[in-house]
């Protein structure tokens, strides 16, 4: 039987939707420098840190730029990242989030984000669920990028709980592969197919609860 006594939640894709506009400012960028950019080629950025993105934009074009030039341009980029989540609030939370969690807190779990992104902290304010988090993990706190598990290995150490009581909820195959690394449960939530290396696949936290979590989490002991 498998004690679950933490949940570490990635945010882009599993609590908020934000990959559209993550694609949006990517693309103005990609068209700046005249490289050919799709929503499919976005897929493959979901999960990887904003230098790790730019890279991979940079090698669909076989450019090569200076360290300043990219710093410029992850800037930009960022900026008007934050132009388009500035308007996200709490109806922009996906469905069955907010009462999982609440849940969660309920029956003493620990919650904790585990998040590439550097703006985590501004869009868990915005749609207001900062204080409902034991502990956040961010791109701010990481030295190296998911698929490295750092970033839910130091969310279980705020948490003060061993990876192997942990579940992981990832919309990424770089964020599964850090979960599956670290030793925690992977959770992919999205399509079974594109995040077969998960333990356990479901398409949305809609109909998401402990007692259904914890069923998961042993039908795969
Ligand atoms: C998340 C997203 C990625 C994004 C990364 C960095 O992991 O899935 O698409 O590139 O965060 O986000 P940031 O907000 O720091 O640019
Ligand atoms: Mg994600």
């Amino acid at each position: 039987m498998y004690t679950i006594k933490g949940c570490l939640f990635d945010m882009d894709g599993v609590i908020v939707d934000t990959a559209k506009h993550h694609f949006t400012a990517w693309k103005a960028l990609a068209e700046e420098l005249s490289i050919p950019f799709t929503s499919k080629d976005n897929e493959a950025l979901k999960g990887l840190g904003r230098l790790d993105s730019l890279e991979k934009i940079l090698q669909l074009g076989n450019l090569e730029l200076n360290s300043n030039t990219k710093l410029k341009l992850m800037e930009n980029k960022n900026s008007l990242y934050l132009e388009l989540v500035r308007s996200m609030s709490e109806e922009d939370i996906l469905p069955g989030v907010c009462g999982l969690i609440e849940e969660l807190k309920v029956k003493g779990i620990g919650v904790c984000l585990g998040s590439s992104s550097r703006n985590a902290s501004i869009i868990l304010k915005n749609i207001g669920l900062f204080n409902l988090f034991d502990g956040v993990v961010d791109g701010n706190h990481l030295t190296f990028s998911k698929p490295d598990p750092e970033v839910f290995i130091k969310g279980a150490k705020i948490l003060e709980l061993s990876p192997s009581n942990c579940v992981v909820f990832e919309d990424a195959v770089a964020g599964v592969e850090a979960a599956k690394s670290g030793g925690f449960f992977a959770l992919g939530v999205g399509d079974h197919k594109e995040l077969d290396n998960a333990d356990a696949v479901v398409s949305d936290l809609s109909k998401m609860n402990f007692s259904k979590l914890l069923e998961i989490v042993n039908r795969n002991d």
